[in-house]
C-alpha cells in the first residue's frame, strides 16, 4: 500500500478527517480505550501507507493524556511508514520554552527529545506561542499560521471602523500581521504578567477606541484573565463591540462565560482545539504545508 495515510488522533478526529479528504490520503481511526488508572490504549482502524503517514494530534488538555497517545501513534507509524509527518496543531508546553526563574525545566527540550525518539521526521504547528519552542527540536519543522483564516471570516462581519487589539506588547507583530491581511489599523497594550502571582496589569494610555468595534486577537485563550483584563480596559475607554479572534481556545473551566461576562460580543477560535468557539477550520492551511 503506497497512498499516503492520515492517522487521526483521538484529539482532532475532525481536523484529521478534513485533512485526509484535502490531501487525499487514506484515514486510519485510532480507537482509545483508557483504564480506570488513567492509561490509554490505542487501536488503529485501518492500514497505514508504506511510504509516509502523517499523525494528525493536538495538546490540549488533558496534555499529557494527549502527548503519550502522540508518541504512541507516531511510533507505530514509524513501524509501518519510511517518512512519519507529524500535525500537532496546539502544541501544549509551547510556553515552556525557555528558563524564566532559575530551576524550571524547559519543557519544550524534553518534547524535541521525545518527538525525534518515537519516529518523527517532521513536525508541523500552528502559531505557536514563540518560535523559540521549536528551536529546541533537531528534526525539521514548521509553524503555519491560522490568521489568514481567522481574517477570512472576520471579514464576512460589517464591523464599524474595526481596529485590531493586542492584549500586549509579545503579540505585536501577531496584530500586526492580522491588521494587514485585514486592512486596517492596530494597537498592542502595555500588559505586565507577575511571574510569581500571574497577576495582570495594563498601563496603556491616550487610546483611540470610541465608537469603534475591537477584535482583541491573540494565540492561546487559557484562563481568559489576559482577554477580560484587555476587555474591562477598552470598555473604559467607550469603545463599540469587542470580538475575539485567537487560534487556540483551551477555555480552561468558565473562562468563556467570564469573558462574555466581561463584555466580548463573541469568540471566534479555530479547530486546533475543537469546541463551541472554533468556528474556523484550518484543515486547508495544514494540507498546504504538508504537499
Ligand atoms: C501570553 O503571552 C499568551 O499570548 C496569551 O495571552 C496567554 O497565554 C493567555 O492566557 P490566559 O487566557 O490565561 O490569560
Amino acid at each position: 500500500m503506497n497512498k499516503l495515510s492520515v492517522i487521526s488522533g483521538k484529539s482532532s478526529e475532525d481536523l484529521a478527517r478534513k485533512l485526509s479528504k484535502k490531501i487525499k490520503a487514506n484515514l486510519v481511526k485510532s480507537e482509545i480505550k483508557v483504564f480506570p488508572d488513567g492509561e490509554s490504549k490505542i487501536t488503529l482502524i485501518g492500514k497505514i501507507s508504506k511510504k509516509k503517514s502523517v499523525v494528525v494530534q493536538s495538546m490540549y488538555p488533558p496534555v499529557d493524556t494527549n502527548l503519550v497517545q502522540a508518541l504512541s501513534l507516531i511510533t507505530k507509524a514509524k513501524e509501518n511508514s519510511s517518512e512519519v509527518v507529524v500535525v500537532i496543531p496546539y502544541m501544549g508546553y509551547a510556553r515552556q520554552d525557555r528558563e524564566f526563574l532559575p530551576g524550571e525545566i524547559v519543557t519544550m527540550k524534553v518534547l524535541g527529545k521525545l518527538f525525534k525518539s518515537a519516529g518523527a521526521s517532521k513536525i508541523i504547528v500552528v502559531d505557536i506561542h514563540s518560535s523559540i519552542g521549536l528551536k529546541h527540536f533537531s528534526i525539521k519543522t514548521k509553524n503555519v499560521t491560522a490568521i489568514p483564516d481567522l481574517v477570512g471570516f472576520f471579514k464576512k462581519l460589517s464591523l464599524k471602523n474595526p481596529l485590531i487589539v493586542s492584549p500586549d506588547q509579545g503579540g505585536k507583530e501577531r496584530a500586526k500581521e492580522f491588521a494587514k491581511e485585514f486592512n486596517s489599523d492596530y494597537i498592542a497594550l502595555e500588559k505586565t504578567r507577575d511571574r510569581k502571582t500571574g497577576k495582570v496589569e495594563i498601563k496603556t494610555k491616550n487610546l483611540e477606541v470610541k465608537n469603534r468595534d475591537l477584535i482583541l486577537v491573540d494565540d492561546i485563550i487559557s484562563t481568559g484573565g489576559s482577554i477580560i483584563k484587555a476587555t474591562q480596559f477598552l470598555k473604559k475607554q467607550k469603545c463599540k463591540r469587542i470580538y475575539v479572534a485567537c487560534t487556540h481556545a483551551l477555555l480552561m473551566n468558565d473562562a468563556e462565560k467570564k469573558i462574555k461576562k466581561a463584555g466580548v460580543t463573541s469568540i471566534i477560535s479555530t479547530n486546533t482545539i475543537p469546541g463551541k468557539t472554533s468556528k474556523v477550520d484550518i484543515s486547508k492551511t495544514i494540507a498546504k504545508a504538508i504537499m
